[in-house]
């Protein structure tokens, strides 16, 4: 293996990793530079998985190490990896310190993990991830980025412009990006190597580059720093070990103040006094346009592909750089003019006229002010952002400044806290967050705890023309791959309906049912007219999703987890319309059965009265051959039109038509879409009189609470609710789920019941009837969707 370093690795000082911030793991004199990058040996990684380990593991090979490593978890980067010549152990064995010559770990790794305890018994020598990467950055010419937001985009920008420039980098870098091809990267032909630095457990301080750049500094990391004081005093170590030049950002305070009086310093910034400037900057949609001067020189322009004003300075910081070490503003500007995001950070999700969904690292409240700005400046309608707390140590620390730090987004969804690797602090939560959000003013802050709902929660709020951002650094991003991977569903379903009905994802369906009860509809769509609804069953069938119609919720126990697929509500337009010809009454699907008693009243036809008492619509009603006042729904049908499962219209008059007790089970496979009533012509008073005795049957011996009318059928030897009540369990509760005191045979929702504890009440009564009377009971409420 050439070897590149000029012995620039004899420090006057005991090597960094001797210092006060390296590993208390030093049982051996070790030339750790040399050992990495001149000589080759085994060595075994623990916690490979990790994206900085991968990094150096992948870095290790190049170099011509028999690499092994360990992780609890095998990854896409793992399988990668293994490709390239990794041995890879999905646990920790101690052998694994045996065969080695060097173990390197994460940060992650605890102290009793079987293979540091075996190693340190053995005295093999141990190191951490830092001290592993600065030691092969010595083997290079090394430029560390450091700060505490920007720090992988930076880096990565660097190592794209260095590359393009022609000097053949070597790189390590916080994340995937896809313009490098990989995290690390070693090149044997440069002469340089740029590395993202790690503030976060001081081993920042172990670098001994030949040029830094210090992006920003501010209180981060609380867990580890005492404070601001301590988190500038290993700046200043890392730029007292800077052999050459120190790049700083001159809008940031704390960068100024470690940096101002320094010979080999070069500022960047918008202040009239940096050396490298950018002015007349012009923010775009996804980027930006600037002119940048070098002491009161026009260098030209330069145009970026990433948002936001902090990718600005990001980019000024590379210019300097690139500019200090030769590479010409052509090249530079050319370079960066092609350079595109690192993962996570303002990702595209989805894109489309309607929708935009971006996914952002960050998680500091300076980065997602930062990160909101940009979002704001790409002109969409509304921002609206779910956020995941990142450690709870600094969700606590910091949570005066998350509270002002969402001011540009129109809605906040905040989740509960990613640990990491943090125990909980009691009280730390997302609803912490969100207080104080809400205490700062903001009118848009809402707190959903459970992870896998946030995106429910924020695509229910979606509106054309919105901006979707995730924001943390720990799984939020999962949830917004979920909402877009549903949005390209609403928007087919969209351009099905176009103007003829409505598409909402997750809509809640505590809102579409009488119970008020029931986790969310995965695709809500109302469809207006008959082929609309007949072109949503086809393209269902076609796509293998499951689709289940809604009428008005009136008999309908949802549960807590929603229905999965499309949930069709047909409603308005051809759906509502009540036509009367003579003594037949049409009605569409989505009508009302009660306005189908009033239209017959309005015409002078009676025997419809009865249709007053059920709070359902036509489709429910023929559904379940509803019954009121000893009537059924399907006494007064004489015919019926719907959709087959092929979405073919048919009509069948009453006698072609199979109807039971509470079930038409035509309607089990077809979809109603409109029924014709017949009744007889009767004197007004006489059909007044029949409508008011409903409505006092209803108001006397039914509650007005919220309820899903009667959840049993009736049994033949008893009324359901006769039976209840003799059973003494009205007023019988589990949570918020009551027996109505008025009718034993209602359960009725004192606000906020789940399904869970409906569906507990109702087998409780059923085991109490079953034990008391042997009487088994048959709910005619209907059950469906998915656990909560
Ligand atoms: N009863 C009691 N205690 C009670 C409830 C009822 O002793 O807590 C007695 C009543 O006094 C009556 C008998 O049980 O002697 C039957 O009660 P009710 O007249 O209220 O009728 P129901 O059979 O319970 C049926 C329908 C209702 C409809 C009413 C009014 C069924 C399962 N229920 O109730 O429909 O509103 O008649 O006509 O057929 C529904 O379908 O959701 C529904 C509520």
């Amino acid at each position: 293996m050439k070897h590149v370093s000029e012995n620039r690795d004899a420090p006057a000082q005991p090597p960094p990793w001797a210092g006060p911030v390296a590993s208390s793991e030093r049982a051996f004199p070790l030339d750790l530079p040399g050992f990495l990058t001149r000589e080759q040996h085994r060595i075994h990684l623990v916690g490979v998985a990790g994206s900085g380990m991968s990094g150096i593991a992948a870095l290790l090979i190049k170099l011509g190490h028999t690499v092994s490593g360990s992780d609890n978890v095998s990854t896409m980067e793992t399988d990668r990896l293994q490709r390239l010549g990794l041995r890879f152990h999905e646990q920790h064995r101690p052998e694994d310190a045996d065969t080695a010559d060097l173990i390197v770990f994460s940060s992650a790794i605890k102290g009793d993990n079987p293979i540091l305890v075996c190693a340190r018994s053995y005295g093999k020598p141990v190191v951490r991830r830092a001290e592993a990467l600065a030691a092969i950055m010595r083997g290079k010419r090394g430029i560390v980025i450091a700060g505490m937001h920007g720090k992988t985009t930076t880096s990565a920008m660097t190592a794209h412009v260095l590359r393009e420039g022609g000097l053949h980098p070597c790189h390590y870098v916080g994340a995937e990006i896809p313009i490098l091809g990989t995290n690390a990267h070693w090149d044997s032909r440069g002469e340089y190597f740029v590395a993202e630095g790690d503030e976060s457990d001081g081993t920042i301080a172990l670098f001994q580059p030949e040029h830094t750049v210090i992006l920003n500094i501010e209180e981060e990391h609380l867990d580890f720093y005492a404070d601001l004081g301590a988190i500038e005093k290993v700046f200043a170590q890392l730029i007292t070990q800077t052999t050459g030049k120190v790049f700083y950002n001159i809008d940031d305070k704390n960068a100024v103040r470690v940096c101002r009086s320094l010979a080999r310093g070069i500022s960047y910034g918008f202040a009239d006094e940096a050396d490298y400037r950018a002015i007349d900057i012009r923010l775009k949609d996804f980027g930006s346009m600037f002119r940048v001067s070098r002491r009161g020189q026009d260098l030209g322009e330069a145009v970026l592909n990433v948002p936001g004003q902090h990718n600005v300075h990001n980019a000024l910081g590379v210019i300097a750089l690139a500019s200090e070490l030769g590479v010409t503003f052509e090249k530079i500007s050319k370079s960066l003019a092609k350079f595109e995001h690192a993962r996570r950070r303002f990702e595209i999700k989805y894109h489309s006229p309607r929708f935009l969904l971006v996914d952002d690292y960050g998680h500091h409240p300076t980065e997602i002010r930062a990160t909101l700005k940009a979002a704001k400046s790409v002109g969409r309608k509304r921002v609206l952002t779910m956020f995941q707390p990142h450690r709870y140590s600094r969700t606590k620390a910091l949570r005066k400044e998350f509270g002002r730090a969402f001011d540009d987004a129109d809605r906040v969804v905040v989740t509960d806290v990613y640990g990491s690797n943090e125990a909980p602090i009691p009280g730390v939560t997302g609803q912490m967050i969100v207080e104080e959000v809400v205490a700062h003013g903001h009118r848009g802050a809402s707190y959903e705890p459970r992870l896998q709902w946030v995106h429910c929660a924020v695509g229910n709020m979606l509106e054309s023309g919105d901006l979707v951002l995730s924001l943390g650094a720990g799984n939020i991003h999962e949830q917004l791959s979920a909402l877009a991977a549903d949005l390209v569903i609403a928007e087919k379903l969209k351009a099905i309906v176009g103007e003829n009905g409505e598409v909402r994802l997750y809509e809640p369906l505590s809102k579409h049912t009488t119970l008020r009860v029931g986790g969310p509809a995965q695709f809500w769509v109302e469809p207006r007219n008959e082929k609309v609804f007949a072109e949503l069953i086809r393209f269902c069938g076609d796509e293998n999703f499951p689709l289940f119609v809604m009428g008005r919720g009136s008999n309908l126990l949802v549960r807590d987890g929603g229905i999965r697929g499309v949930v069709v509500h047909p409603c308005g337009g051809e759906f509502d319309k009540i036509e009367v010809n003579g003594a037949e009454i049409t009605a569409g699907a989505g009508a009302k059965l009660k306005e189908v008693a009033y239209a017959g009243k309005a015409a002078g036809i009676g025997g419809l009265e009865w249709l007053e008492g059920i709070p359902g619509t036509v489709g429910g009603g023929l559904r379940m051959n509803a019954g009121a006042m000893g009537a059924q729904t399907f006494e007064n049908v004489v015919r019926v039109r719907y959709l087959d499962a092929n979405g073919e219209a048919h009509t069948r008059t009453r006698d072609e038509l199979e109807v039971y007790y509470r079930n038409f089970p035509l309607l089990e496979k077809n979809f109603a879409v409109s029924a014709v009533f017949r009744g007889q012509s009767a004197p007004l008073e006489e059909i007044v009189r029949k409508l008011e005795a409903s409505q006092e049957k209803r108001r006397t011996s039914q509650p007005a609470a919220k309820s899903a009318g009667c959840i049993f059928k009736n049994p033949d030897s008893c009324p359901a609710g006769k039976l209840v009540d003799e059973l003494g369990l009205k007023n019988s509760s589990v949570g918020k789920a009551r027996v109505s005191e008025v009718h034993g045979n209602f359960i009725v929702n004192d606000g906020g019941a789940t399904a869970v504890e409906m569906l507990e009440l109702i087998e409780k009564i059923k085991a109490t009837a079953l034990a008391k009377r042997g009487i088994e009971l048959e709910t005619e409420v209907q059950i469906v969707g998915e656990p909560g």
